[in-house]
């Protein structure tokens, strides 16, 4: 039956160029997902409008990362990979929603909370009501599963909040989804300050590795990458910088942190860290060959997201127009 899969749905703003953290965090995990589940990835460029985007930037990255999650293995025959706003429905579905939601509740938003006290005054409402766009991505798709970092988790329990609230008010219309906090992927932290996750939208560049940085640029990032002067390589709260590098050749290579501990016995940091340079440009180079070819096929990329958005719309439209219905809007 093809509904028996478990329905999978995540999305990746496109505010930043993407970091390994992005990739072996999310976008590899996908990868190895897609044989088991009915899977929907999109990139969630209307998320991206609530802070200001350049809007060639925001073009191009939009179909960077694309490019990047097919580039990934992520496979358009097993997927359903698209841009979010060629779907109207999780604009449309995200109205009612927010008709639903409480201020208290967005107020709670501890991601909202940080970002509204950096902007200051020129916070926009898009921010404050984007957890509700993110719960109308999800609830439209029927999803099970949202794979997400752990800084996500709230937003995930809002959007339960909201389908157990509108199915306890009108009748069963969302299946109530779950977050998948991924104990398979890494969690990969920030090369200068260790305590705190990398991140896309990190000011200082050494901080991260991007998906598409160049080899000698990503060898120099991992050279300067913060250490400690214990001198041995071990898996430890004691070393977090270590730690990290560890982290991120285990998931390259599969090993874990007490096989890579063993293997470096006796050996310095110089030489850790180049392998781990290496290891990252050996895993990422056909992944930015294959991205600079896809972003100059055209047509194939745009069969990809027009055939992704085609397949996104009609169960995200079946689910709208009950929402609509059990509202009491007359059918068209
Ligand atoms: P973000 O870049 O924060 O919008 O996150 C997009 C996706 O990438 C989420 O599923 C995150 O869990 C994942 N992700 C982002 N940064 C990291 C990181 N440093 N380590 C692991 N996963 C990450
Ligand atoms: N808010 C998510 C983030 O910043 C991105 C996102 C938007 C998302 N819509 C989603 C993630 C739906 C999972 C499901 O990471």
């Amino acid at each position: 039956m093809e509904n028996a899969k478990k329905v999978i749905l995540s999305g990746i703003q496109p505010s930043g160029d993407l970091t390994i953290g992005n990739y072996l965090g999310a976008i590899k995990n996908w990868v190895s997902l897609q044989d088991d589940y009915d899977s929907y990835y999109c990139v969630v460029d209307l998320h991206a409008l609530t802070v200001r985007q350049n809007p060639a930037e925001l073009r191009a990255r939009t179909l960077k990362n694309i490019a990047i999650y097919l580039a990934s293995g992520l496979d358009p025959a097993k997927n359903t990979i698209f841009i979010q706003s060629h779907v109207p429905a999780h604009s449309e579905a995200a109205w009612l929603l927010n008709c639903f939601c409480y201020m208290g509740e967005l107020s709670r938003m501890t991601q909202f909370k940080d970002k509204s006290q950096k902007l200051g005054e020129s916070v926009s409402a898009g921010l404050f009501t984007y957890p509700v766009l993110m719960a109308a991505d999800i609830l439209l798709y029927n999803t099970d599963l949202v794979p997400v970092g752990s800084d996500q988790k709230q937003h995930i329990e809002l959007a339960r909040d909201l389908a157990i609230r509108f199915n306890n008010l009108y009748s069963p219309t969302f299946k109530v989804p779950d977050a998948y906090i991924g104990n398979v992927g890494a969690r990969i932290m920030d090369l200068q300050e260790p305590q705190k996750k990398m991140s896309k939208s990190s000011e200082n560049p050494n901080s991260y590795i991007l998906i598409m940085d160049p080899p000698d640029v990503i060898r120099k990032k991992i050279s300067r990458a913060v250490t400690d002067d214990i001198g041995v390589v071990r898996f430890s709260e004691e070393q977090p910088g270590i730690s990290n590098l560890i982290s991120i050749l285990g998931a390259i290579t599969g090993e874990k942190p007490q096989e890579i501990e063993k293997k470096y016995e006796g050996i310095g940091y110089a030489q850790f860290k180049s392998d781990v340079a290496e290891a990252i440009v050996e895993e990422l180079s056909p992944v930015q060959e294959k991205v600079k070819q896809l972003l100059e096929d055209k047509p194939y990329m745009e069969s990809v997201y027009k055939n992704g958005a085609e397949k996104a719309s009609y169960v995200a439209n079946k689910t709208l127009r009950k929402m609509q219905k059990k509202l009491g809007l007359i059918p068209r």
